[in-house]
């Protein structure tokens, strides 16, 4: 049983490649919800911060370019993959955010204390206002801890690095499977073992293995919750 019900804030978090921003997205439309995945706003700091040529183990300037940028995150505005438009004063860096050097370099900035408060506290001012599904790593533990239903969207890393790797295979790119499979277990090992907020799930939260489900049994079964 959720704390409101139907529940207005919604909370999904979970290991990279789980299927959180599938699930998201597709519940915020169902709900008529606004769907925030709250990883673009780390993205758009780790793309700002590599094309300014700053420094990512550079924690004091890596913290300052996210105190002083405001990251405006919109319903997408193009039918072209997207979930959602990224925006950083007004020029939209929705596909930067998606490059594998952002993948690869996203962790480290993440894992800065000064830029998890800054990128925080923007997310929880958009999640308080409610009729929302945010998608995260720490939305139910430290983002919004009194959402009203929180799940725990987990799967193998060999199942995400599979998911991963179509995705990538899909868009053209030349990747081998056992790169994204090393990718995958080092970002898990970042995320999980940083100092503030890791990744884990609240205690309250329902966990699904989507290992040997389809992303349309996850939604059913997240939906039934709702309703
Ligand atoms: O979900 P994603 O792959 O877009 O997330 C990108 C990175 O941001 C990933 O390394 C985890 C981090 N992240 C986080 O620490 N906290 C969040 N609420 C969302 C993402």
């Amino acid at each position: 049983m959720t704390k409101t019900h139907p529940p207005s804030i919604i909370a999904i978090d979970g290991p990279a490649a789980s299927g959180k921003s599938t699930l998201g997205l597709k519940l915020a439309q169902a709900l008529g919800y606004l769907f925030f995945d709250t990883g673009v706003m780390y993205r758009a700091i780790t793309w700002l911060a590599l094309d300014r040529d700053i420094d990512v183990r550079d924690e004091a300037q890596i913290t300052a370019l996210a105190e002083g940028t405001p990251i405006d995150v919109a319903p997408a505005s193009r039918s072209d993959g997207r979930v959602c438009d990224v925006l950083v004063g007004g020029k939209d860096i929705t596909w930067e955010t998606r490059l594998p050097i952002v993948d690869a370099n996203v962790s480290v900035v993440s894992a800065y204390p000064g830029v998890r408060a800054a990128l925080s506290k923007q997310q929880r001012r958009i999640g308080q206002r409610g009729r929302v599904v945010m998608v995260g790593r720490d939305i139910g533990t430290v983002v919004l801890p009194e959402a009203d239903l929180k799940i725990y969207l987990d799967a193998s890393a060999e199942e995400r690095a599979r998911r991963r790797y179509n995705e990538l295979i899909a868009r053209g790119a030349n990747v081998k499977y056992e790169d994204i499979l090393a990718k995958v277990i080092e970002r898990d090992r970042i995320d999980s073992t940083r100092d503030v907020a890791p990744l884990k799930a609240a205690p309250d939260a329902i966990i699904i293995d989507s290992d040997k489900m389809s992303i349309d049994e996850v939604f059913e079964k997240v939906l039934a919750l709702c309703k």
